[in-house]
């Protein structure tokens, strides 16, 4: 497991042995927000080939496992700690329903992650983070774990979005953003109304369309990669970004990046750490 566990930093100078418990957590993400602007980050595991998912023979998306560590996971739930919001979507409450996917909308609920509850009540953050689920087609369950958790929910989606299905969130008592003019909502609009409701760390726990629209709008501060040395092929695969050509706010600076030579399957990964130039806080 992780505790215990050294990893090298490579990046900044000088190389050193370090600890992965804690390596997240010491930057303190929730202090970050600056000049009115709430600080957004991301985390994605991409293969060697840039393969963040690849898709089965039914042309269903699904993670591989081999690109996927307890290390790693450690490092995803230091991140989650930070958050004052998550930002998930649709797709993913729908896997959890089927359980395709596991719980990861509340944090330090199991022994390996207790430290991390403390960790924010120490810091003064709510016991768990406010979730927005992104949604254009705004058919999805709600997990009952969100309000027994005390979690404020809301829903970020397009004007254009089915009536009826807006009444019905509506009536359940959920507020909704109309965060975009299409069926999607927008990174811009939505950081902004999150900022408006006193938001000031936002992690995206959501997928490729989510980044997409953060970095686009030139909202995203940071991204943090896991880099696993393995190619995984596969004709059916998703990576990061699926729009168009970024241009200028595609463009990042690394700002650290640590080397663990043993896992995934020994091969080793590296955890990256970005500054997006167009959407710093
Ligand atoms: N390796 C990694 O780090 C990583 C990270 C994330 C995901 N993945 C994998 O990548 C594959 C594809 O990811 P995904 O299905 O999460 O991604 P996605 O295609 O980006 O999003 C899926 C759903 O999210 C909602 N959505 C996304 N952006 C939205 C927006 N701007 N406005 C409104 N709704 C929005 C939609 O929900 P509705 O259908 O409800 O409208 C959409 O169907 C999956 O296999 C996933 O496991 C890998």
């Amino acid at each position: 497991m992780t505790r215990g566990k050294s990893i090298y930093r490579l990046f900044p100078p000088p190389f050193e042995e370090v600890a992965l418990h804690g390596l997240y957590l010491s930057l303190n993400l929730h202090r970050l927000s600056s000049a009115g602007r709430p600080f957004v980050y991301a985390n994605f595991l991409a293969s060697l080939d840039g393969r963040i998912a690849l898709e089965d023979a039914s042309g269903q998306t699904f993670l591989p496992k081999s690109l996927t560590t307890p290390d790693d996971f450690r490092l995803f739930l230091e991140l989650e700690a930070q958050a004052d919001c998550l930002i998930t979507h649709g797709g993913y409450l729908r896997s959890l329903q089927e359980k395709r996917l596991g719980n990861i909308l509340q944090i330090g609920l199991e022994e390996r992650s207790r430290d991390l509850a403390a960790w924010r009540r120490n810091q003064g953050l709510k016991p768990q983070p406010d979730i927005v689920v992104a949604s254009a087609s705004l058919d999805f369950p709600m997990p009952a774990s969100i309000r027994e958790h005390g979690q404020r929910c809301l829903i970020a989606t397009g004007r254009h979005a089915d009536p009826a299905r807006v009444r019905h969130w509506e009536n359940e008592g959920y507020d909704i953003l109309f965060t975009g003019d299409g069926a999607m909502a927008q990174g811009d609009a939505l950081v902004d109304e999150l900022d408006a409701l006193g938001y000031r760390s936002i992690y995206l726990i959501a997928g490729p369309h989510m980044l997409d629209t953060m970095v686009r709008n030139g909202r995203l501060s940071r991204l943090f990669q896991t880099i696993t040395h393995q190619l995984l092929g596969g004709e059916g695969f998703r990576t990061l970004v699926p729009g168009p050509e970024l241009g200028p706010h595609g463009h990042f600076k690394m700002l650290s990046l640590y080397y663990d030579p043993t896992s995934p399957l020994d091969t080793g990964q590296w955890f990256a750490q970005f500054e997006n130039l167009s959407g710093a806080a």
